[in-house]
C-alpha cells in the first residue's frame, strides 16, 4: 500500500471514531477496540491504527496510558441528546400490508423507565429471587451435558420428552387429560394466541372475548383482522347468555384477567354448548391456574364433556420466568399437525436446550416441588397486600380477585375514573409503579359496564412485605393529593 493511501485510510478511521464519539455510541471513558482488532477490521496493518489512534489523542478525543487500554477522553462531554425522529412508521401506510397497517394503529401504552421505581406493581414480572437458580442450572447442565452427535432442527410441535412430560403434569395438576401429540410447545402463551389467530381466523371474522380482558390477546385478534365482540364480565365470569355466533371464543376462566372471577359451572356448560353450536373453537388462557387460595379447584374447560372444541393455553411465565418463553397449548386432536405446521412456518421450534431442562424439572418432581413453594410465596405476599390495603384504606378500596393468581384490583369507591391517568402519572412522579384499569377495556363504549369509579391492576409477585406496605402507604398519599373526593365528580365520572 503506498503512503498516501495509508494516510487516506488513517483519516477514515479517525473520522469513524469521532462519528461514534459525536453520535454517543462510544461514551467517555469507554474503551476504544484494540489495535489488533481494529487493523483486522479494516484489514489494515496496526501501524496505520496506531497512527490513527495517535492523532485522536493529540486532538484530545482519547487518553491512553502506560500498560493500560486506550480509551475515550473522560473529560469529553457526552455528545447533546439529539431531537427525537417521529416515529418511523408514520407515513409508511401503502407500503405496510393490511396487518402491517392495522399494526400501525394500535396505540401501543408507553414503557416509561421503570428502572427508577421504588416500587413497581406491575403485573406480570415476578420475583428474581424467587427462580430456582440452583435447580435450573443443574437441569441445564445436564441436558448441555447429554452430547449430541448431529445437531438438527427438532421436532416443531417441541420435544417428545418435554410434551410427555406435560401431559403428566397437566393431569396431576389441572386433571386435563391428552396425549403428548395434543401437546404444542410454543414461546410463551403469547405466541400460542398469535398461532390460534392465525389458524382460525380471516379478515372479518368475529373473536368474542372479555370485557375487560387481555390486551395482547385482542390485538393479536385484531391484528389478524378480526371484527372482536367485546363480552361483559361479573362475578360468574364472560357472560354466556346471547352470545353471537363467532370463529373462536377467548376466555380466563379460571381466574378473569383482570377482574378474577371465576366462571361458574353452568357457564362453563353453556359456552361448550355455544362452541359445538357454532363450530366455533374456545381458547382457555389459563395463565396462572397454578395459583389459587382461597377457591377449590375448577375443573378446566378441556377436561369437560364438550371440552373437544378447547384450546387450552399454559405457561411458565408466572411459576419459573417471563424471560424464558416457554409456554403450551393442548389442542384438539384433529388440528394437533396444522398448530405443528404453523410454528414451524413461525420459528422452526422452541430453543431445544431450555425444552430439554424443563422436560428433566418436570421428570425429576423439583418443578412441583417449585410450584408449591412458589404458591406459599405468593399467598404471603397476596396476604400482605390485603392488610395493607385494608389498614392503609379500609372502606375506601374494593378489592377483587384476590382468590386466585398473582394480582388484584382495586375499586377506589369515592375517585372518579377520569383520575385514573393522573394517579398513575403522580405515583410514577413519586417512585411508584401503579397499572390503570382503563386500558384493558376495550373502548369507552365498552359492553364491560365499566364501573364509574377508578380501578387500578396491582401485581404483587415481585415485591417482598416491605415493599408491599411502602407501595401501598405512597398510593394512599399520591390519591390524596390527586383526588378531591366529591361525590358529585364520582357522579359525573359515572356518565362519561
Ligand atoms: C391473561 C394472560 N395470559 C397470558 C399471559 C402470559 O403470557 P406469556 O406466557 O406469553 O408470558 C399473561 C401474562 O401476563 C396474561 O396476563
Amino acid at each position: 500500500m503506498t503512503k498516501a493511501a495509508q494516510a487516506r485510510i488513517m483519516q477514515r478511521i479517525c473520522q469513524e471514531i469521532r462519528d461514534q464519539l459525536a453520535s454517543g455510541t462510544l461514551p467517555p471513558g469507554a474503551r476504544v477496540p484494540s489495535t489488533r482488532a481494529l487493523a483486522a477490521e479494516w484489514g489494515v496493518s496496526r501501524t496505520t491504527v496506531t497512527a490513527a489512534y495517535g492523532q485522536l489523542i493529540a486532538e484530545g478525543y482519547l487518553e491512553a496510558r502506560q500498560g493500560a487500554a486506550t480509551r475515550v477522553a473522560r473529560g469529553l462531554a457526552p455528545s447533546p441528546p439529539k431531537p427525537k425522529k417521529p416515529p418511523p412508521t408514520l407515513g409508511l401506510h401503502d407500503e405496510l400490508s393490511a396487518y402491517g397497517r392495522r399494526l400501525a394503529d394500535f396505540v401501543t401504552a408507553s414503557e416509561r423507565d421503570r428502572e427508577r421505581l421504588a416500587v413497581d406493581f406491575r403485573y406480570g414480572d415476578i420475583a428474581g429471587s424467587d427462580f430456582p437458580r440452583l435447580a435450573w442450572r443443574k437441569v441445564v447442565t445436564t441436558a448441555l451435558l447429554r452430547r449430541q452427535p448431529r445437531l438438527r432442527y427438532g421436532d416443531p410441535a417441541g420435544s417428545l420428552r418435554l410434551r410427555t412430560a406435560l401431559q403428566g403434569y397437566v393431569w396431576r395438576a389441572r386433571g386435563l387429560r391428552c396425549e403428548p401429540d395434543q401437546v404444542v410447545i410454543v414461546n410463551g402463551s403469547q405466541q400460542g394466541i398469535d398461532l390460534c389467530a392465525r389458524l382460525l381466523l380471516d379478515p372479518g371474522d368475529r373473536a368474542v372475548m372479555e370485557d375487560p380482558g387481555y390486551n395482547l390477546a385482542r390485538q393479536v385478534f385484531l391484528a389478524a383482522g378480526a371484527d372482536v365482540i367485546p363480552i361483559a364480565v361479573d362475578q360468574e365470569g364472560m357472560q354466556i347468555e346471547g352470545l353471537p355466533s363467532a370463529r373462536l371464543a377467548y376466555t380466563t376462566p379460571s381466574h378473569q384477567f383482570p377482574l378474577g372471577s371465576v366462571m361458574s359451572a353452568p357457564r362453563r356448560r353453556d359456552l361448550l354448548t355455544w362452541a359445538e353450536r357454532y363450530g366455533a373453537y374456545v381458547i382457555e388462557d389459563d395463565y396462572d391456574g397454578e395459583y389459587r387460595f382461597d377457591v377449590s379447584p375448577i375443573p378446566t374447560l378441556q377436561a369437560l364433556e364438550g371440552g373437544e372444541r378447547v384450546i387450552y393455553l399454559g405457561t411458565v411465565s408466572k411459576t419459573l420466568s417471563p424471560t424464558l418463553r416457554l409456554g403450551y397449548l393442548i389442542v384438539p386432536a384433529a388440528l394437533a399437525s396444522l398448530f405443528a405446521s404453523a410454528k414451524r412456518l413461525a420459528d422452526r421450534h422452541t430453543p431445544g436446550l431450555e425444552q430439554e431442562a424443563l422436560a428433566e424439572l418436570i421428570e425429576s418432581g423439583a418443578y412441583e416441588r417449585h410450584v408449591r413453594r412458589m404458591r406459599r410465596r405468593n399467598g404471603q405476599r397476596r396476604a400482605a397486600v390485603l392488610a395493607a390495603l385494608h389498614e392503609t384504606f379500609g372502606e375506601e378500596v374494593t378489592v377483587v380477585g384476590a382468590e386466585a393468581g398473582l394480582h388484584v384490583v382495586i375499586w377506589l369507591n369515592s375517585v372518579p375514573s377520569a383520575r385514573e391517568d393522573a394517579i398513575v402519572a403522580c405515583a410514577y412522579q413519586s417512585g411508584l409503579g401503579i397499572y390503570p384499569v382503563n386500558p384493558l377495556y376495550a373502548s369507552t363504549t365498552s359492553t364491560g359496564a365499566r364501573p364509574p369509579m377508578a380501578g387500578l391492576v396491582m401485581g404483587y409477585a415481585s415485591l417482598d412485605d416491605e415493599g408491599i406496605r411502602c407501595g401501598v402507604r405512597s398510593l394512599k398519599q399520591v390519591i390524596n393529593n390527586v383526588s378531591p373526593k366529591r361525590p358529585d365528580e364520582l357522579r359525573r365520572g359515572a356518565r362519561t
